[in-house]
This record gives C-alpha cells, structure tokens and sequence, in this order.
C-alpha cells in the first residue's frame, strides 16, 4: 500500500507522510492470511540461515499483539505448521519490543542448558487492528514477519547484553481500549474506531528518542563498550526522524544504522528481526561485530540486545 493509496482513503499527503515519517509504502496481508502463515515463511527461511532441521528446534517464542487467535498461542499454531515436534512454544505481548523480549528470555533459557536451539519470531497482522479511517495511525503500520535461530555457543558470540523495561503508567499512549475482558466487542457494540490502535503521537516520540537512547547506552556499558564499538544499529523502524534522533545522541553515524522504514513503515514486533535480516543478507554484518537492536513501543515498554556476530 503505498502512500498514493492511502491519499484516497484520508486527508492525507505523500509529502506529509515521507516528510514526518520517511514513509513511502507498507505491505498489507491479504485476507485468509494470518501471522502465522507469515512467521512460517520467515521460520522456514532462517532454519534455512541456519542449516538446521526444523526437528533441531526445542523453543519457539513468537512476538505479536495480532495473534491468529486469543486461545491458543500463535507460536502452538506455528508449532504444528512447522512440523516443531520438540519444541515448547509461547507467544510474548510486548508490541514493537516482542522480538527483542524473545531474544531476551530465548537466550536466558539457553543459558541454563535447559534448551538449545531456539526460533524467536516477531510477526504482525497490523492492518487487522488499524482504522482506515484514522490519518495518525493508518499511515504509519504494515505487515510482516522476520525471524531467528538461536543457539548455544562457546566461543563468545552471540547475544552478549539485554536490557528490558517499562512503564505501564503510560498504556494509553498507544493501546487498542476494547476487545479484551475489561470492554468486550459483542453483538451490537458501536464501532468507534477505539477496537482498533489509538496513539498520541506526540508524546510517544518523545519518550520513545529518550528511552531508546536509554536502552541503548544500558546494554553498551553493561558490556564494557562504547558508541564507537558499534559496527552496526539495528532500531525499531517506527519513524525515520526518531532513527535520527537516536543517531545524533548516541553519536553513531547514520551509516552505521540500518533503515528500510520507507519500504514497510512500522511492522512493530516484525520490524527489527525485518530489519536484522535485510542487513545479514546485504553483506552489512560480518563475524566479531557488535550489533545493537533497539526497540520501543506500546505498553509504553523499551529494551535492547547487544550481540557479538
Ligand atoms: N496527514 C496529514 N496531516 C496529518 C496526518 C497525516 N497522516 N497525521 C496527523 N496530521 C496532522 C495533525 O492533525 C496535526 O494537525 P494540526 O496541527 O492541525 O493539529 C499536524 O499534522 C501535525 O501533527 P503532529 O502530531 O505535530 O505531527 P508530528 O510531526 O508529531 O508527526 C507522527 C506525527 C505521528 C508522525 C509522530 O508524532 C510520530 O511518529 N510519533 C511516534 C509514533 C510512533 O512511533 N508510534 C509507534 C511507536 S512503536
């Protein structure tokens, strides 16, 4: 959907999009397809990555707030169609962070020894929970799906550093109010735009410039670094003026920070592992380098992963 497509559905301009928010176009998932069927391409391509079989996998942690169902989780759903017979699988609700909470708690359980091989998924179906009608939030999300294979190392590589937080005080910056146990959707309940995402955002940017910047700094010393170690950043792709906010700040130079918002706007938990991809297959990552993912979104919640290629 690019930004042409959108001007005829509100009062809306390219100039306006591509100006605020480096926008040009989003992709939208046509119906009949769910996040599970995009997490199946992004997993089949990474065991792929990896050269590993998909019997290998022991743990499957999906990040999504768009999950194919309520009841079971969408990383069971995975599960099944995958063919992840020993794997343990659950989803984790931490909007645009879900990929780097996965990581997170998908590289604690492999410490313990307890697993091996883990796939860590962040996969959206935004365009499901977006109200075409609303010109703050329809111009901004996409669909999509990325993924990673974990695994247990011995030589130093790998995730050397996260850093998790949030503030709850702040949810209704950026929420979907009804639906959920507290303002069921049932039969006769009067469309008001507030079942799909609502969001200040003004005040998200201003939190979210200081609170990545946060993360980031966080997992840098915590590893006895500095900005200058950094080959490469891989943000949350949520706004490309943010992007360059954090840049300036951490004084890490914008060719050392990976976008492609202008191809699929803000994917949330899809888009770093999108982003973390697009680069490995670019030639932008080589062995011994630090990358640093940062995220931050809905909840309101940030975090950050260092790993050591
Ligand atoms: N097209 C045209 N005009 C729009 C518009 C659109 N799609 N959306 C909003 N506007 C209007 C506003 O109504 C406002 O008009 P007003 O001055 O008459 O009230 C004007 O543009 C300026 O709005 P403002 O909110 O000041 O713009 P901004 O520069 O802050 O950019 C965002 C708006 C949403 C792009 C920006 O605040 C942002 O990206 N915030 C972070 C959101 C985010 O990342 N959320 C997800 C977190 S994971």
């Amino acid at each position: 959907m690019t930004n042409a497509d959108l001007e005829k559905l509100v009062d809306t301009s390219d100039e306006w999009i591509v100006s605020r928010t480096g926008i040009k176009e989003r992709r939208v998932a046509p119906d009949g397809m769910a996040v599970s069927d995009m997490s199946v391409i992004a997993c089949e391509r990474a065991l792929e990555a990896a050269g590993m079989h998909s019997h290998e996998i022991d743990l499957v942690i999906l990040g999504t707030v768009t999950p194919d169902f309520k009841l079971p989780s969408t990383a069971c759903v995975i599960q099944e169609k995958m063919d992840l017979p020993n794997a343990t699988a659950f989803d984790v609700v931490s909007a645009c962070t879900g990929f780097i909470n996965g990581l997170s708690v998908a590289s604690a359980l492999i410490e313990t020894g307890a697993y091996k091989n883990a796939l860590v998924i962040g996969s959206e179906k935004l365009s499901s929970v977006l109200n075409y009608k609303d010109r703050n939030t329809c111009i901004l999300f996409g669909d999509g799906a990325g993924a990673a294979v974990l695994s247990a190392s011995e030589d130093g590589s790998g995730i050397i550093g996260t850093y998790l937080k949030s503030d709850g005080k702040l949810r209704d910056l950026l929420w979907i109010k009804d639906g959920g146990a507290v303002s069921p959707v049932n039969a006769g309940y009067a469309f008001e735009g507030d079942d799909k995402i609502n969001m200040s955002g003004g005040d998200i940017f201003k939190v979210a410039v200081r609170q990545m910047c946060n993360a980031a700094v966080e997992v840098i010393e915590k590893a006895g670094l500095t900005s200058d170690d950094i080959a490469l950043v891989i943000p949350h792709q949520a706004n490309i003026r943010i992007i360059g906010a954090i840049s300036k700040r951490l004084k890490i130079s914008m060719d050392k920070v990976f976008v492609n918002i202008e191809k699929y706007g803000n994917t949330s938990a899809a888009s770093v592992p999108i982003a973390l991809d697009e680069a490995y297959r670019a030639g932008r990552i080589k062995k011994g380098d630090h990358v640093l993912m940062v995220a931050f979104g809905g909840g309101l919640i940030w975090g950050s992963a260092l790993v050591k290629w």
